[in-house]
């Protein structure tokens, strides 16, 4: 394997994802929660007061905006109490949750007023039986319904899809259809090799720029700048004023721009998605580190923040999967 790696410019504030745990009620054939070696047992995952602790020592290490995520975070039953350890500690930082949206009805409220800014709900088809084989028992009209709902709660409510050839590519033009109707901005994705579910991905891989042509198939589309340099998603709007993204991570990389960090659900602190191990922040915490020493992890990490994507480095892929690493 190549020791080629990319070394990242320091990014003015840091983006942290947090996966809460890994487990999912779906199976994605391109994410395969079910393979998960080993899931994190409960006493080994971070407790919300545990987030507590952490929240004031990340908004010191310049993280400003936290997305919680796993495998599937509402499984976990106390996620208003991670968002509001999170508020607690770090009052004027983006809160944000990406889920699947089966269990959000019930919690919308409770998310609210615990500090939640933003949602993100992944859906791969609007069509019910379609959606059903693609991710897993599940309701779609539901999942939309509760969706539309969160848009009159939350500051901004996103919508993500992985595109996948010959099993959803003919709808990109109906979820554009969605986002105008209920001004819920759409995020196509291209579906990333994570090296565990190569055959999948390369059957249906269906690229970026294979998504701007068909949308344009329909209607004109215009590139506009990214919000932030750090965005994943390239930004576009069709004809009709209707605005959307695009996630190219594997043949539009964008790692030179990347603010990432990660936390796993076992604690784990790691630069890349790409990358195995990782700083053992919450292993540490739990065997009773200082504050002091936690920060000097966290910064340490940050130092030695690089890409190990292998488009970017010649690296070979070392499998995983994104319920474990955090999707
Ligand atoms: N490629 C692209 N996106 C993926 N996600 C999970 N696995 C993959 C993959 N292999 C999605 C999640 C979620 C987002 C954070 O990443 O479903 O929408």
């Amino acid at each position: 394997m190549s020791t080629v790696s990319l070394q990242h410019p320091r990014p003015a504030g840091y983006t942290l994802r947090v996966s809460l745990l890994e487990q999912c009620q779906y199976d994605c054939p391109y994410c395969l929660p079910g393979s998960v070696s080993r899931y994190t047992p409960n006493q080994e995952r971070l407790s919300s007061s545990e987030y507590a602790r952490l929240a004031p020592l990340l908004l010191r290490a310049g993280v400003n905006r936290v997305r919680l995520t796993g495998g599937e975070p509402l499984l976990r039953t106390d996620v208003p109490r991670v968002v509001a350890a999170f508020r607690a500690g770090m009052p004027g930082v983006s809160l944000a949750l990406t889920t699947n949206g089966q269990k959000l009805r019930p919690v919308i409220e409770a998310l609210r007023e615990a500090g939640l800014d933003d949602i993100t709900v992944h859906v791969d088809s609007l069509k019910p039986e379609r959606y059903r084989d693609l991710m897993g028992e599940g309701d779609v009209d539901d999942v939309l319904d509760t969706v539309v709902n969160a848009r009159g709660v939350f500051n901004h409510v996103k919508m993500n899809m992985v595109v996948q050839r010959g099993k959803n590519d003919d709808e990109l033009h109906d979820f554009l259809a969605f986002s105008a109707r209920h001004h819920i901005e759409v995020r196509f994705i291209e579906l990333m090799n994570t090296g565990s579910a190569v055959d999948y991905t390369r059957s249906v891989f269906f690229t970026g720029k294979q998504m701007v042509e068909r949308i344009g198939q329909h209607t004109l589309v215009t590139r506009l700048p990214r919000r932030n340099p750090s965005d994943p998603a390239a930004l576009y709007r069709t004809a009709d004023g209707v605005t959307f993204g695009i996630i190219a991570s594997d043949t539009e990389p964008f790692c030179t721009d990347c603010n990432r960090l990660r936390l796993t659900a076992k604690g784990l602190l790691r630069g890349c998605l790409y990358q195995s191990g990782g700083a053992p922040l919450g292993p540490a915490l739990k065997a009773g580190a200082t504050d002091a020493e936690l920060l000097s992890m966290l910064r340490v990490a940050q130092s030695q923040k690089r890409s190990f994507h292998p488009l970017m480095t010649q690296a070979e892929r070392v499998p995983f999967s994104m319920a474990d690493a955090g999707g």
